[in-house]
């Protein structure tokens, strides 16, 4: 490999992905949620960040794949049914208020096996949370969401690109999340 390449960079993160079907309920919600000022996320663009990497080097990301590849999930039902607003970051999200374990155990494995790749770990703990919209600064108390079920069998990574319209993400890879992965049981 040149040097050019190694030193290319892309911008990744592993997250949930939706499915077309949740993606569109999710969309309804979003629709549905006044908004006195920011910006709505596109609705191709919903997702829940399971890991950010930033910046990240072609043999890194070699690193990275090897680690999912290595998870053993298991896939889980997420409920989203409450919506949150954090005025620092003044970010608008949906959230599950019973966050499954194996959501935090999938988040786990990742931040474990990403410290193997020289990646340091988020300071702050994780917090499911699926962003709706940006830059609110205020919102009407008490939003309520009509819950949407998504049943996860798959994690993703993908690639972030600033473009002047916006973010636009690509999934590069994704990993399944179930019991198959498991050791078969001795005949
Ligand atoms: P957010 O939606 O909760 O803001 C791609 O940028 C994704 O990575 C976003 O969904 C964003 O989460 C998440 N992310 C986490 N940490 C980030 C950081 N330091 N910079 C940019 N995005 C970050």
């Amino acid at each position: 490999m040149s040097s050019t390449q190694q030193a290319e960079t892309q911008r990744l993160f592993f997250a949930l992905w939706p499915d077309e079907a949740v993606r569109a309920q999710l969309a309804r919600v979003l629709g549905k949620v006044p908004l006195k000022d920011g910006k709505r996320v596109a609705a191709e663009n919903l997702h829940i960040t399971l890991a950010f990497l930033g910046s990240v080097t072609a043999d890194r990301r070699g690193c990275v794949e090897s680690v999912a590849a290595a998870i053993r999930g298991t896939g889980f039902r997420l409920t989203l049914d409450r919506i949150g607003h954090w005025p620092k970051p003044r970010v608008l999200w949906a959230g599950s208020s019973a966050t499954p374990v194996e959501l935090l155990a999938l988040v786990q494995a990742l931040t474990e096996g990403l410290r193997r790749c020289g990646f340091k770990p988020e300071a702050r703990p994780f917090q499911a949370h699926l962003t709706l919209a940006r830059k609110v600064s205020h919102v009407k108390p008490g939003l309520t969401m009509e819950p949407v079920v998504w049943q996860v069998d798959r994690f993703c990574l993908v690639r972030s690109s600033t473009l002047p319209e916006g973010a636009k993400y690509e999934v590069l890879a994704s990993w399944p999340l179930t019991e198959t992965g498991m050791p078969d049981a001795p005949a």
